[in-house]
């Protein structure tokens, strides 16, 4: 199975259950860290839609609670019985062995992790400190006691459920309990009063109507590891992962219940600076020269689209740095963009591409090409419309 199909086999069996590993985690702070030392001093780190006796983030964040200058850790976890992917239930050992433990509430609560003083007095503060508790409900991100904590939390980080990403992000940037982002300018002001966050997504959720408004607008971008950097994934046992992401995986050195998710990237509207490194660029006369892209230089030309005044940029290392018009870029720009460099202008795909002005596509076109839909761009290459792959649309910013 591609890896694709397999999130698209995830989505349809609606199973949630993909655990971060470390490194990826620490991977990504530090480059927040870098940026600013202080990027989580002072604060209150929320991480919902946990499991934390056995969470990568709580164990990172509570290891690192004094190095991060944390005013309180909050995690919370999801009742085994409310998910939606069933594996058979085992309370963890720290579980059942501590003395607050309830065998009927076990299954059916959420969990509330706590880590704001040294509780043991052994002159630090780190992951045996945690307090926990029972949650009232089953620690629904949309309840309203884990609505109280996200309004406590200055930052917000997790991995939340790949089924629900839309209303978490606008449980996020709205701050309130609603089911249904707010799109286009009105959820961009929403959002530039936002909470802090860092979380887990699908490449895809850049092109949703929800999600494009405020990438476009910079209320969030991506975090700092690469799109094209692959994380893996921790699943319950038993999961069927594909054979192709386990070998991928096992080559990243996790063995045994592990997949790799390859659109998997990070969404934040916390700065980490590698953002506003400019892409070093050549004309197009020297793309079309020396590009490292053979069809590039053997076509010798950038195709123009017919339907909108833009040109198809196939690769993102192909962008001329001398092109003063519009620009259709692949996705994958994104993982480079830098808003001091380049402006969004839109989104090629459905009803934005309409939005946009995109004509529409002649009748006789779609028979030839029948995966041509009106709002696509499409361009002309040997009497055939061709229709790129998911495009966005940018113009150089020109020291205005
Ligand atoms: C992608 S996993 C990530 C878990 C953890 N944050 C991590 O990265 O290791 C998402 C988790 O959210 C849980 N979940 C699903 N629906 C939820 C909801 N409505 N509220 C809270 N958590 C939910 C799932 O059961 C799953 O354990």
């Amino acid at each position: 199975m591609s890896k694709n199909k397999t999130l698209s086999a995830a989505k349809s069996a609606k199973n949630d259950e993909f655990y971060t590993q470390y490194a990826d985690i620490q991977k990504e702070i530090n480059a927040y860290l870098d940026y600013n030392p202080d990027t989580f001093r002072g604060k209150t780190v929320l991480l919902p839609c946990d499991d934390p006796e056995w969470s990568k983030f709580t164990r990172f964040f509570a290891e690192n609670f004094e190095r991060l200058g944390l005013k309180k850790l909050i995690s919370t976890s999801y009742a085994a019985a409310s998910k939606k992917f069933k594996t058979p239930y085992q309370p963890s050992l720290f579980e059942s062995e501590s003395p607050q433990f309830d065998a009927a509430k076990t299954e059916v609560r959420g969990k509330i992790f706590v880590l704001d003083h040294d509780t043991n007095a052994n002159g630090r503060i780190d992951l045996d400190d945690l307090e926990w508790h029972y949650l009232e409900g089953d620690g629904d991100f949309r309840s309203e006691e884990v609505c109280r904590l996200r309004d406590e939390a200055d930052v917000i980080v997790t991995n939340p459920p790949f089924s629900l990403f839309r209303e978490f992000l606008a449980w996020i940037l709205e701050g309130k309990c609603l089911t249904q982002g707010r799109r286009g300018a009105e959820g961009v002001l929403a959002a530039k009063n936002a909470k802090q966050f860092l979380i887990i997504g699908n490449m895809n959720a850049v092109s949703y109507t929800e999600v494009f408004p405020h990438i476009q607008g910079n209320t969030i971008w991506l975090g700092a590891t690469g799109f094209a950097t692959d994380m893996v994934f921790a699943v319950p046992r038993g999961t069927q992962v594909s054979p192709a992401d386990k070998a991928k995986a096992e080559r990243l050195g996790y063995v045994g219940d592990y997949t790799r998710l390859g659109n998997s990237c990070w969404f934040t509207n916390m700065e980490h600076g590698r953002r506003h490194q400019p892409l070093q660029l050549m004309t197009m006369a020297d793309n079309i020269r020396y590009s490292r892209h053979k069809e590039l230089r053997e076509n010798g030309f950038y195709y123009k689209y017919e339907n909108y005044p833009a040109i198809e940029i196939p690769f993102t290392d192909a962008i001329p740095s001398d092109y003063d018009g519009i620009m259709a870029v692949p996705r994958s720009f994104l993982d480079k963009y830098c808003p001091e460099q380049f402006e969004i202008v839109g989104i090629a795909e459905g009803e934005s591409g309409k939005e946009l002005g995109l004509k529409a596509v002649p009748k006789e076109l779609k028979k030839l090409n029948k995966s041509l839909r009106d709002g696509q761009l499409y361009y002309m290459k040997d009497g055939y419309p061709e229709k790129p792959f998911a495009r966005i649309l940018i113009r150089a910013r020109r020291g205005k």
